[in-house]
């Protein structure tokens, strides 16, 4: 039997449920670490039975005491707790307090371990917006102008990994996911397209707000990633692209429709303040391997498991 065992910070959240999926049918031990006790996701997205192999540990990124004593044992090490763009804006000093701080506390715990498997999250938002670049799809080294704090933080932890390799010798390796799609994505800037899914399977109209290209990316792959990257030994600080799908959010709506018949998702035409992509190649080259799942195919598989949810009566947002 494998001694590995992963800890996934952040793990009720939307990709956090993914990985756990992924990592149970693996067989994996899983160590699910997060502030809220919230399983909404965790019921929507596995069954009851490999549930009850997950160790759940609520506690706070922020107290570096927590994070310490839930890093004991552990051999991999998956981070993705923060707080999302809307909610940095409402509490600014939380923000930076989990997004900074609590990174740092996940850094100094890995060293302390000696965890040798660690991947954190960063996000799109450490870039400008699509006009500040010549190209409107980024390689990972692209000049860092972001436009939220949100963004700010993340380029913190960027560089707090750099520092970490330089002064310690921890390696890491950071991925950068743009607009993660599938059941789950609930809150966050970019939730929207998959709230139109959802409204489509409830026969509801739904406007997006916003319009532009982005990056979407669909969250049992981004989960399958994270997983994979772990499992690869970091070298330095690396840090990835995810690629991904680089579509208009007009071309989202059409495989919404595609896949539900629906007619009443409409968006806005303001872009986000992000570059359109990341190129994926160099993520693929490192893995060896593409996960994707073609954008049709993954809208019509969201689309069949929001219909499985609502027959089931397993728990969706209210509203959309
Ligand atoms: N979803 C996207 O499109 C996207 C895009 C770019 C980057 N990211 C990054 O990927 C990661 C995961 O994203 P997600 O969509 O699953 O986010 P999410 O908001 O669904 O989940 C984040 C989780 O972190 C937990 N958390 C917050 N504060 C905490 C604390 N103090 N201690 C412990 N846990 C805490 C939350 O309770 C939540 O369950 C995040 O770091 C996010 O910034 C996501």
């Amino acid at each position: 039997m494998s001694t590995d065992r992963y800890l996934v910070t952040g793990a009720m959240g939307c990709i956090g449920s993914w990985v756990i999926f992924h990592l149970l049918n693996d067989g994996a031990h899983v160590v699910a670490f997060d502030l809220s006790d919230d399983d909404r996701r965790h019921q929507l997205v596995l069954d009851a039975e490999p549930r009850d192999r997950v160790e759940y540990v609520q506690g706070d990124l922020t107290d570096p005491k927590q994070v310490d004593r839930v890093t004991e044992g552990i051999t991999h090490l998956i981070h993705l707790g923060a707080l999302q763009v809307p909610f940095c804006r409402q509490n600014r000093p939380e923000g930076a307090l989990v997004n900074v701080v609590g990174t740092l506390n996940v850094f100094e715990a890995a060293l302390r371990q000696s965890i040798r498997h660690l991947v954190y999250a960063s996000s799109v938002a450490v870039f400008g917006t699509n006009d500040d670049y010549p190209v409107p799809v980024l390689g990972t080294d692209a000049e860092r102008r972001p436009t939220t704090l949100y963004g700010v933080w993340k380029c913190a932890n960027e560089a707090m990994a750099r520092v970490y390799n330089l002064e310690d010798g921890l390696p890491s390796i950071g991925l950068v996911p743009h607009t993660v799609f599938g059941p789950g994505r609930d809150q966050g800037l970019t939730s929207q397209p998959t709230s139109a899914i959802l409204a489509a399977v409830r026969n509801e109209d739904y406007h997006i707000d916003y319009g532009g290209t982005l990056g979407f990316q669909y969250a049992p792959d981004v989960a399958r990633t994270f997983i994979e990257v772990a499992r690869t030994s970091p070298e330095d600080a690396e840090l990835f692209g995810l690629g991904g799908d680089i579509v208009t959010v007009e071309d989202f709506i059409q495989a919404i429709t595609n896949a539900t018949g629906a007619t009443g998702i409409t968006c806005g035409e303001a872009p986000l303040p992000f570059p359109h992509g990341m190129v994926g190649t160099p993520l693929h080259e490192r893995l060896g391997t593409t996960i994707h799942t073609p954008l049709e195919t993954a809208v019509a598989e969201t689309a069949a498991w929001f219909r499985r949810a609502l027959a089931d009566d397993r728990p969706l947002p209210q509203s959309a």
